[in-house]
C-alpha cells in the first residue's frame, strides 16, 4: 500500500511574512487529514522558520536542491547534513528547471541522490520530457534515460527510500496539464522500468505527477492507479488550494 504524498514546491517565491502565513495555513489545515503525507519545500533561507512554524503538525519539510559534498569550501552551496539539521526529511533532485537553467546532468543528479540518502534524506527524483520530445514521440525514451541513468548509478535498492516525480516540462507553470491518461501512461511505464530491476521495489515506489496540478484537476489525476500524489508548484503557494489538493489525494 503506497501512502499518497502531496509535496509543495515553493520554488523561489515568498517573503518571511508570506511564508509564515502560508505555513500557518497549511499546518492548521492538515489537522485531522489522514491517508496522505503532506510535504512543503520552501527556499533554503526559510527552512528553519518553516520547521518552527510547523511545530507538531503533520507536515513534512523538504528542500528544493542540495550539493553533493559533505562540507567545506563550496561558496553558496548547502549540504545534505545542513538540510537534516534544519529539519528536512526530503529533498527534490533533478527538477527540470535546474536541468534546463542550471545545467544539471543525470550524473550530477545521481550524485545528489546519493548524497541525500547518505544523510537519510529521501530524494524526490524529477523526470520529464519537453514539448519537442513529446511531439517527436520520444517521451518514454527520455523518461527512461533519465530514470535509468540514476538507477544504474545508485542501484534499484536505493529506490526503496526514494520518490520519483513525473513532470512533463510543457506542463510546468503553463496551466497545461497532462491528461490523467497521458500521465498514467508514463507512470505505468516508469513503474515497469523499475519492475525490470525489482518487482517488489517497483510495487512500493511512490510516483508523483507534477505540472499545473490544481484543486480542480487533482482528483482525476490521483484516481489513476499509478499516480501516488503530486509535486505542486504554483498551486502550493495558496494554503486553501494546496489543502484541497491534499484532500483529493487522501485515501
Ligand atoms: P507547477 O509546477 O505546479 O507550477 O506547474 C510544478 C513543479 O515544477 O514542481
Amino acid at each position: 500500500m503506497r501512502t499518497p504524498l502531496v509535496a509543495g514546491n515553493w520554488k523561489m517565491n515568498g517573503t518571511r511574512a508570506s511564508v509564515a502565513a502560508l505555513t500557518q495555513g497549511v499546518a492548521a489545515g492538515v489537522a485531522g487529514l489522514e491517508g496522505v503525507e503532506v510535504l512543503v519545500c520552501p527556499p533554503y533561507v526559510y527552512l528553519a522558520e518553516v520547521a518552527a512554524a510547523i511545530g507538531t503538525a503533520p507536515v513534512r519539510l523538504g528542500a528544493q536542491d542540495l550539493y553533493t559534498a559533505a562540507g567545506g569550501a563550496y561558496t553558496g552551496e548547502i549540504s545534505a547534513a545542513m538540510l537534516v539539521d534544519s529539519g528536512c526529511a526530503y529533498v527534490i533532485v533533478g527538477h527540470s528547471e535546474r536541468r534546463a537553467l542550471l545545467g544539471e546532468t543525470d550524473g550530477t543528479i545521481a550524485r545528489k541522490f546519493m548524497a541525500a540518502q547518505e544523510n537519510n534524506l529521501i530524494p524526490i527524483l524529477c523526470v520529464g520530457e519537453t514539448l519537442d520530445e513529446r511531439q517527436a514521440d520520444s517521451t518514454l525514451a527520455v523518461i527512461g534515460s533519465q530514470f535509468n541513468a540514476v538507477a544504474d548509478a545508485v542501484g534499484i535498492e536505493a529506490f526503496s527510500q526514494a520518490v520519483v516525480a513525473y513532470e512533463p516540462v510543457w506542463a510546468i507553470g503553463t496551466g497545461e496539464t497532462a491528461s490523467p491518461e497521458q500521465a498514467q501512461e508514463v507512470h505505468a511505464a516508469l513503474r515497469a522500468m523499475a519492475a525490470k530491476r525489482s518487482a517488489k521495489i517497483a510495487a512500493d515506489l511512490r510516483l508523483l505527477y507534477g505540472g499545473s496540478v490544481k484543486a480542480g484537476n487533482a482528483a482525476e489525476l490521483f484516481a489513476m492507479p499509478d499516480i501516488d500524489g503530486g509535486l505542486i508548484g504554483g498551486a502550493s503557494l495558496d494554503a486553501d488550494e494546496f489543502l484541497a489538493i491534499c484532500r483529493a489525494a487522501a485515501v
